[in-house]
This record gives C-alpha cells, sequence and structure tokens, in this order.
C-alpha cells in the first residue's frame, strides 16, 4: 500500500503494479485534490522504485471507471480564480505524463464508465481495454457542459485520430460510446467480457511489450491526417454537422469554438506545449458564465431524475407492465416505441388495424437505422418490435395497466377514445392524454375516474426529445402524478410537472418566442435578419421555419379558443401584433405552412425547406427598416422569460428547476443560458439590470415587455430566482 488516499498500489511478484482507482470519501473516483495529491505520490513513487517495475494496469473499485471532473468544484470557480484553475489541471496532467513516460508498458482497465476525466487517464495510457458491461459509457462530454477536455484530452485525441476525428467523432458533440462503439471509432483498443478476462488480456500487454511507448512519444511520429499550417484550416475543416455550424454561427457558445483552437493550435506545437494551450482555453471557459449555467442545468437535470423533486412523497414506486396507447400516428407510434425500448408491452390501437401496423412500422424504421449504424443487434430489434401489439380491437386492451392517449386533437374525440376502453383496462390503470393545448381538467370530465387521469405531453421527434411534460389537472390524484412521474423514468426521460393551463408550460412559452419572430416581419424586418437573430442568440431551430413546421393555423386556434375561454371568464384579451401576420398568411396567401406546401419558406415536391418566400419582403419588408440586431435577440428571449415569471405567478409553474430544465429540453431555450430562469439570474446586472432591459423593451415595442409586479418586487429586494 502507498501513502496516497485515492489510488491503491499493488504490486505482485511479477513486477505488475495495479492501481486501484478508490477514493474512500465518495461513490465515484473524481479529479479532486485528493486525487491529485494521490496521483502525484504515485508517480513519484513509480519513478523511485522503476527498477522493480515491469508494467502498470490503471483500473477501479468503483462500479465507474472514473467519474471526471468534480462539477461541484468547477461551478465555483469564478474570473478571479484562473490561476488555481490552470495549475490544477497542469499538476494532475504533469503527473500523468511522469507515468506516461516512465518507459513501461502502461494499460488502462476500463472496468465502468468513463466519461471526461476517465477517459483522459485512459488516454495517458499506452493500451486501453474496455469491460463490455451494458451501460458503460466511453466518451469527452465536456462539451455538453460548456467545457473542454483539460486532461490532455484534446492534446492525446488529436494525436490519436488525427484533428478531423478527434474533432467530429469525440470532441464537438461530446458522444458517449457504448464499449462496442468505441472499441469501432477507435477510442480503445480491445473489449473483455469479464474483469478476469480484462486484467489477463492488460498482463498479455505488458509481457508482449516490454518497451511500449504512446505513437507520440515514438521519434518521427506524425499527426494522422496531417496539420494545418495556419490555423484558418479551422474554418475549412470537413462535414461539421449541422447543429455544430449552428452553434459557431455567431451563438454564444464558447466551447466549440475553443476546443477548434485548441485542437489546431497544439497540433503544430510539442506535446508539453500543446497541454499549455489546452489549459488555457479550459481555464477561460471554466471561469466563464456560460460554464456555470450549463453545469448548474445538469445539477437541475440530476436533480429533476434523481431526487424525483416533484414527486409526491410517501407512494411506493410503480413499474408499468402493459402500456395501451390510442391513436398510431406521429405521436404515438413514437410513444409505443419508447415504451417497448423501455421493456414495456404495447398495444398500439388505431381505428383500423392498418393505420396501427403503420404506427408500428415506424418502430421498424427506427430500428433498421439503428441496425445499420450499429447500434443494436438483429436479437434485440426482434425482441422490441415483439413488445408492440398492432390493434383495431379495444379488446387487445385487457391487462394494460396504463393508457396513454395520442388521437386528433378534439376533445369530443378523446372523451370517446377513453370511454371504449375504460372496461377493458385494469381498473385502477393510469389515464394518460398526450394533448398539447387542450386543459386536462376538460378532458378528465370525460373519464369515469378524472383522480387517475393526467397529462403527459411528449415532445417530437418522441424517441430523440429527453422532456416529457406532467400536467395535473384540478381533480388529479397525488398517487398519478407519482406514477406518471414513475412511468416517464422508466423510459428513461426526464420528467417536470406543472398545472394546467392552456398550452401548459412549453407550448404557452415557446408560442411567445414564435409570436415576437413573427410580429418582426410584420413591422417590416428583413425576413432573414430574423433567422439570424434566433440562430445567434442560440436557439437550435430559426424561428420561422419553426413556425412552418408547426403550421400557421395551429396559433390560429389556439388563440381562437383561448381568446373565448378569457371572454367567459370576464378577462382582458390583448392582440398580439403576430396575429394580423399569421392572417394575412393564411387566408390573403394561402400559405398555411410546411404541411400546406407553403409557409413563410418555400417547399418543393418533396416537402424539402427551400428558400424564404419572397413575397414577405414584397408585402411586409420595410425597405431600410432595421431595428438593432441586440433587440432582435433580447426579444425572443425576453418574451419567454417573462411569459415564464407569469407562469410562476399564476401558479403553472411550482419550481425553478422545472422552468429552467424544461426550457433548455422541451422548447430549446438556449442552452448556453442554463434555462430560461437562469437566463434572468445571470442577466447583466441582475434582476435590477433585467427589469430595466424589459422597460426599454416594453416602451420600443409593446406592453407585452412590461415586466410583472412580482419580478419588480423581487429585484428591489435584491433577490435572485432560487427553488
Ligand atoms: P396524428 O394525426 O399523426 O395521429 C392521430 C392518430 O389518431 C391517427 O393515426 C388517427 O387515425 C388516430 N385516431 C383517430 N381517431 C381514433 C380513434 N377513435 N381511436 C384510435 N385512434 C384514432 O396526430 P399526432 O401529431 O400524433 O398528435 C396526436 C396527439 O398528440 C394530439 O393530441 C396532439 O395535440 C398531441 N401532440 C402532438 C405533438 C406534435 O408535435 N405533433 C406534440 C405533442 C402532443
Amino acid at each position: 500500500m502507498s501513502e496516497s488516499t485515492t489510488i491503491r498500489w499493488e504490486q505482485d511478484e511479477t513486477g505488475v503494479v495495479t492501481l486501484i482507482l478508490d477514493d474512500p470519501n465518495q461513490s465515484a473516483n473524481t479529479m479532486n485534490q485528493a486525487f491529485k495529491d494521490s496521483i502525484a505520490a504515485i508517480a513519484d513513487r513509480a519513478e523511485a522504485e522503476k527498477d522493480s517495475i515491469r508494467g502498470i494496469v490503471f483500473t477501479s473499485a468503483k462500479k465507474t471507471f472514473f467519474a471526471g471532473g468534480d462539477l461541484k468544484d468547477m461551478i465555483r470557480l469564478r474570473p478571479e480564480h484562473a490561476q488555481i484553475a490552470f495549475d490544477t489541471g497542469t499538476e494532475i496532467k504533469r503527473s500523468l505524463r511522469r507515468i506516461e513516460t516512465l518507459g513501461k508498458p502502461v494499460v488502462a482497465a476500463v472496468n465502468g464508465a468513463a466519461l471526461g476525466g476517465g477517459y483522459e487517464i485512459a488516454l495517458a495510457c499506452h493500451h486501453r481495454i474496455a469491460l463490455d458491461a451494458p451501460g458503460s459509457k466511453i466518451g469527452l462530454p465536456e462539451v455538453t457542459l460548456g467545457l473542454l477536455p483539460a486532461g490532455g484530452g484534446v492534446t492525446r485525441t488529436v494525436r490519436l485520430m488525427g484533428i478531423a476525428d478527434a474533432l467530429l467523432k469525440v470532441l464537438l458533440q461530446g458522444t458517449q460510446y457504448t464499449p462496442q462503439r468505441a472499441l469501432d471509432n477507435g477510442l480503445v483498443h480491445e473489449l473483455a467480457a469479464t474483469p478476469e478476462e480484462m486484467l489477463a488480456k492488460a498482463r498479455a500487454f505488458i509481457d508482449a511489450n516490454p518497451e511500449s511507448k504512446q505513437p507520440w512519444d515514438v521519434p518521427g511520429y506524425k499527426i494522422p491526417g496531417g496539420t494545418p499550417s495556419n490555423p484558418r484550416f479551422a474554418a475549412n475543416l470537413p462535414a461539421f454537422p449541422a447543429n455544430l455550424k449552428k452553434q459557431l454561427n455567431g451563438a454564444p457558445y464558447p466551447a466549440p469554438r475553443n476546443i477548434l483552437a485548441c485542437a489546431v493550435e497544439g497540433s503544430q506545437v510539442d506535446f508539453e506545449t500543446a497541454l499549455t494551450i489546452e489549459a488555457r482555453y479550459f481555464t477561460e471557459l471554466v471561469t466563464g458564465q456560460t460554464a456555470k449555467n450549463m453545469i448548474q442545468a445538469f445539477f437541475f437535470d440530476l436533480q429533476a431524475v434523481n431526487a424525483g423533486r416533484s414527486r409526491p412523497q410517501g407512494i411506493e414506486p410503480r413499474q408499468v407492465r402493459k402500456v395501451a396507447v390510442l391513436g398510431a400516428g406521429m405521436m404515438g407510434a413514437g410513444i409505443a416505441y419508447s415504451c417497448a425500448r423501455a421493456g414495456i408491452e404495447v398495444v398500439l390501437k388505431d381505428v383500423t388495424a392498418e393505420a396501427a401496423a403503420k404506427g408500428k412500422a415506424y418502430s421498424e424504421k427506427l430500428l433498421d437505422k439503428a441496425l445499420s449504424r450499429g447500434r443494436t443487434t438483429e436479437a434485440k430489434r426482434a425482441e422490441l418490435l415483439a413488445r408492440i401489439t398492432p390493434t383495431a380491437d379495444a379488446a387487445d386492451l385487457a391487462g394494460c395497466d396504463a393508457v396513454i392517449e395520442a388521437v386528433f386533437e378534439d376533445t369530443s374525440l378523446k372523451h370517446k377514445v377513453f370511454q371504449e376502453i375504460q372496461d377493458v383496462i385494469e381498473p385502477d390503470a393510469l389515464l394518460c392524454s398526450n394533448t398539447s393545448t387542450l386543459p386536462i381538467t376538460g378532458l378528465a370530465e370525460g373519464v369515469s375516474r378524472p383522480v387517475d387521469f393526467i397529462g403527459l405531453h411528449f415532445f417530437s421527434p418522441v424517441d430523440k426529445m429527453p422532456l416529457v411534460e406532467i400536467i395535473k389537472g384540478e381533480r388529479t390524484g397525488d398517487e398519478a402524478i407519482a406514477r406518471a412521474f414513475d412511468l416517464v423514468r422508466q423510459i428513461n426521460k426526464t420528467p417536470i410537472v406543472v398545472n394546467d393551463s392552456r398550452g401548459f408550460f412549453t407550448s404557452r412559452v415557446i408560442g411567445q418566442f414564435i409570436n415576437e419572430g413573427v410580429a418582426m416581419i410584420g413591422e417590416g424586418v428583413e425576413p432573414a435578419s430574423i433567422e439570424q437573430a434566433a440562430a445567434q442568440a442560440g436557439y437550435p431551430a430559426k424561428v420561422l421555419s419553426l413556425m412552418d413546421e408547426l403550421t400557421l393555423t395551429l396559433p390560429r386556434k389556439i388563440r381562437n379558443e383561448t381568446r373565448k375561454a378569457f371572454e367567459a371568464q370576464g378577462k382582458a384579451w390583448a392582440e398580439h401584433p403576430a396575429d394580423a401576420v399569421i392572417d394575412r398568411m393564411v387566408d390573403e396567401f394561402g400559405r398555411p405552412g410546411r404541411s400546406g406546401g407553403a409557409g413563410f419558406y418555400e417547399y418543393d415536391e418533396a416537402g424539402k425547406r427551400a428558400r424564404i418566400w419572397p413575397g414577405l419582403r414584397e408585402h411586409f419588408a420595410k425597405p431600410g427598416y432595421e431595428i438593432p440586431f441586440e433587440d432582435m435577440k433580447e426579444r425572443m428571449l425576453f418574451s419567454e422569460a417573462l411569459d415564464t415569471v407569469r407562469c410562476l405567478d399564476e401558479g403553472v409553474l411550482t419550481s425553478i428547476a422545472d422552468a429552467n430544465i424544461g426550457s433548455i429540453m422541451g422548447i430549446g431555450f438556449p442552452a448556453w443560458t442554463g434555462g430560461v430562469i437562469q437566463y434572468i439570474n445571470g442577466y447583466e446586472g441582475g434582476l435590477p439590470g433585467f427589469v430595466a432591459r424589459a422597460r426599454e423593451l416594453a416602451d420600443a415595442y409593446g406592453e407585452r415587455f412590461t415586466p410583472p409586479a412580482s419580478l419588480i418586487a423581487k429585484a428591489e429586494r435584491g433577490e435572485t430566482y432560487a427553488d
């Protein structure tokens, strides 16, 4: 045993040293202060006892190999801590480098997840063997938290696979690979089926390669694919995924830009200098606001998922065995797939057997794609498909302990389909509707057990979108909320829980963003500038193209229904300047959006989006009319933030974490902000700064930007939003 506290040194009689990562104070190993000290002590000892050592194997005693940097430490680093951030990373890297260049073979026996810092330790080893354990993930996801891998991750992946592959496969998307895919993509050298096999393979490598070195430490080594002679090579890197281009398109995401610069600059200097460049770019990111926001959002997600924050207390967890999905259209088909993927039996019902079968065929399509990319096997594909039973016969729903309804958006139809099945399913089955706009309380009137009735709002495409918004009706019971929460977790999605209201939280707030973009058309702003403003604000979808996808007739329908409801309640109704634009688009120009073949954009015969419709300029734009670009971006961001405050005031939202996580995961609020309420908290000048800016926008663009009284009061009290 050595004096080190988080790494155990075990040496056998043949001279093989196994370094067992095992932090006694935490359930997972992280790059904390104790690790920094331990790895330095290990490097000292290895150098001192070099002559008795034949090789080194890194492995871990935890379920995961190594979890990476300690985010709780990182989130506290401010610009004045730049030197500390720089030094800590540098010391760990120096220790790993000493072990890497000791002159002995070094092997990583990766026994579980190795993400971020964990994979960086493995990269410092000459040979990487991964245990093919289910659920195990390998990669460098730092970019998704606004950071870059600064434990040598950029420097070594660039030298391992070349600049383009390192950027595209590992660094810029932060892809988390299964062991098999990590092998296919060159992140590890071999797999092992059991821990014993893994350690045997590690020994075999040491026996066969007593003189082993990293490729980059062999004289004459060249980076695969070559290096750019000047940094502008970065701009010409081939084949960037479309969403990254969008991120780099002026949107305030510093991490991808820093990673790009770091990879390119680091490829042109020696290894040690590259490590220093990496530390500089990392320090800039970790002390900045964006990484803090993104790390905070990550914690909100963990809270929502692990702590079950919004789940009523004291109710036994339950698992769904067999679910009825009513309606096999776009949403129903996606919901059926997500449930079957989680191991739940699915009965997929539509009006005709053909329609139901078509819904099941959607799962086949997704699985065929996954199969062709090596993400699933024939056997798993067959197993999943066997779980989905398409039908037009209500009798097949016998034994279902949950129902998710996804038929057309029509209250009386929804009432009817629940009535048809309520005597066939289990007597206490959970009753869910995937409505996107109809109040849950009203829908619950059509079932015999409103206490078990709840909204389960999925997002399209269901298989990809991580969020589900759970909506409580007036009569929904706590038991139903807990069961809905458990079901969402069972299918591996993130739940937020909100109270009933028109459009709930997500549809209502995204509506503000869209309305703001459309209103600018009415004012005469150049359409391309509006799209560009959305992209530069960091939205994943441009505003006019999003409106086209959703169809222009939808907001009209919602507007008319909401107005009727307001008038019935005697509440004041204010027109939005977007309304007139939408009316003209639909009534005068016959352009209802993509599904109608024409909208703000033109579409080709296959329905593919072409250019912005030139008629927009002709009929709306005022040549020479300009508003500041910053105003355009902030009108979009503020419209959503202010309506979120109103959702809190009205009790639609009951938690700040739900607002933040729901806004990023559900409706594309820019991730760099850390979420819609974090955007207000983090605005320049804090809440008073936000209020002052909202007032400016209200003076210039309309009363809808007037800050709510609750926000003003909070700002005056010097508070920020917190749960
Ligand atoms: P869709 O039009 O693609 O599918 C509706 C399906 O319901 C059709 O296959 C239809 O044959 C079936 N259906 C109609 N009457 C039926 C009955 N009596 N029994 C069984 N099936 C019946 O519609 P989509 O887009 O899948 O929407 C379904 C629901 O999901 C709607 O309430 C919608 O508001 C909601 N939603 C839609 C989202 C979207 O992005 N499209 C997002 C979230 C919710």
